[in-house]
């Protein structure tokens, strides 16, 4: 087989750069380990940049996302007894996100692919890049036995964190940047009416609270918790009843309960590698950095990388560019530090930090007190959530 971009992995990276570059006439192939289905059963975030909006009506993929999206003009905080509304909308002079889950983007690309007739090997397990720093990289693989071999241009690791492209890059090359979290994060799905119409983000003595949503039928909830937890132990009333003892009373009063679609613990963690290009194979998304999730960033990321590549990628089929092959990492990686640096703020600002002491928990309780009484930072904090811009390419 032979191919312009290997991509490996059909996550929302993988699918999102594979679809602008058949839009654009660039031959790509995907080779992803699990089954689509496996894909979809994932639960993952649900708050959409304008910018990751944008690249998906250029991909062609938005009518769905247009239609059911929900667009929010702001997000609430709580702390201390004090609940404020950040005005995204206002204090950005009109930017807005979507919400919109992870799972229906992934849902609405896999189908525009299938449609598309562009080749996803799916189940392809002992994924191997060879030659990625030489003149002619592959790709090898196996199938149902048997081994398959993918002659390309270039390949995209979009593989996530625990993926086979990172690691094939030679250990002294990278230098990895990483801060893991003391807890996790218990979510749960159900088709119960969302308890706001917009996000409430919560700290509590008892821990960290986020109050999401999927649709208007469709809520998405978290809960701080030790890094020892076990679903198992998280009875749905269990759930519920946690939830509402870490809520303002008016609006634990509101949750409106059910049987959970979904409970799962996922611990927090900030990493970022760099560069992330090696010769002729350039890292996209998860397989590049990990954001802790209280910023909504993680997708969004993604979505930047991805933006980038293609950008790049494009020029050098059309024009020739081959130049431009080098600016990648250094794109990237600009826009991924804020990022970095907005999850970690956010995740540090809410969270509870029971190893803080007196002083410190002073320290986050006025941090929270000024952010919110200062326009310039609130001005920030909304500037940051509803995402910074995209780079030029040049
Ligand atoms: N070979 C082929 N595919 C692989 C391999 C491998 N060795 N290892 C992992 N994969 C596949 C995974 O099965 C998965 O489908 O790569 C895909 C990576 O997808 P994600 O982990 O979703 O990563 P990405 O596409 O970069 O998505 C961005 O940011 O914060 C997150 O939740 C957000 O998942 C989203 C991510
Ligand atoms: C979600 O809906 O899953 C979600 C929303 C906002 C976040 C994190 C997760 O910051």
């Amino acid at each position: 087989m032979k191919t312009k971009v290997a991509i490996i992995g059909a996550g929302p990276s993988g699918l999102l750069l594979g679809q602008l570059l058949h839009m654009a006439g660039i031959d790509n192939v995907i080779i992803e380990r699990q089954s689509g289905e496996y894909v979809l059963g994932r639960i993952r975030a649900g708050v959409l940049e304008q910018g990751m909006v944008d690249l998906m009506r250029e991909a062609g993929v938005s009518e769905r996302m247009d239609v059911e999206g929900l667009v929010h003009d702001g997000i609430e905080l709580v702390f201390g007894g004090r609940r404020d509304r950040i005005d995204l909308k206002a204090l950005t002079g009109g930017s807005s996100v979507l919400v919109y889950g992870q799972t229906e983007v992934t849902r609405d690309l896999m189908a525009a692919r299938e449609a598309s007739g562009a080749t996803t090997i799916y189940e392809a397990s002992n994924v191997q890049l060879h030659d990625v720093k030489g003149e002619a990289p592959y790709v090898t693989f196996e199938k149902n036995g048997e081994t398959y071999r993918l002659d390309c241009d270039y390949v995209a690791g979009c593989d996530g964190f625990h993926g086979v492209s990172r690691k094939t890059i030679p250990a002294e090359v990278l230098t990895h940047y990483e801060r893991v979290y003391p807890f996790g994060w218990l979510g749960m799905l159900s088709d119960t009416p969302p308890v706001n119409h917009e996000l409430i983000y919560a700290h509590h003595e008892r821990g960290f609270v986020l109050c999401s949503q999927r649709s208007m039928t469709r809520s998405r909830y978290y809960l701080q918790v030790a890094l020892s937890e076990k679903v198992e132990d998280w009875s749905d009333e269990r759930f519920w009843q946690e939830l509402k003892t870490r809520l303002p009373q008016d609006v634990a009063a509101r949750v409106v309960t059910g049987p959970s679609l979904e409970k799962s613990i996922a611990p927090l963690r900030s990493y970022v590698v760099e560069p992330m290009q090696y010769g002729k194979l350039f890292l996209v998304g998860d397989a590049a950095h990990i954001v802790p999730p209280t910023g909504a960033k993680g997708l969004n990321l993604a979505a930047s990388d991805v933006s980038t590549l293609y950008r790049i990628l494009n020029r050098v089929y059309r024009d020739g560019r081959t130049d431009l092959l080098e600016n990648y990492s250094q794109i990237a990686l600009r826009r991924v530090w804020k990022a970095e640096r907005f999850s970690w703020l956010m995740t540090n600002l809410l969270h509870e930090y029971s190893e803080r002491d007196a002083f410190d928990k002073r320290m986050q309780r006025t941090d929270y007190d000024y952010y919110m009484t200062s326009n310039a930072v609130l001005k920030t904090i909304a500037e940051n959530y509803v995402g910074l811009p995209y780079e030029p390419i040049e």
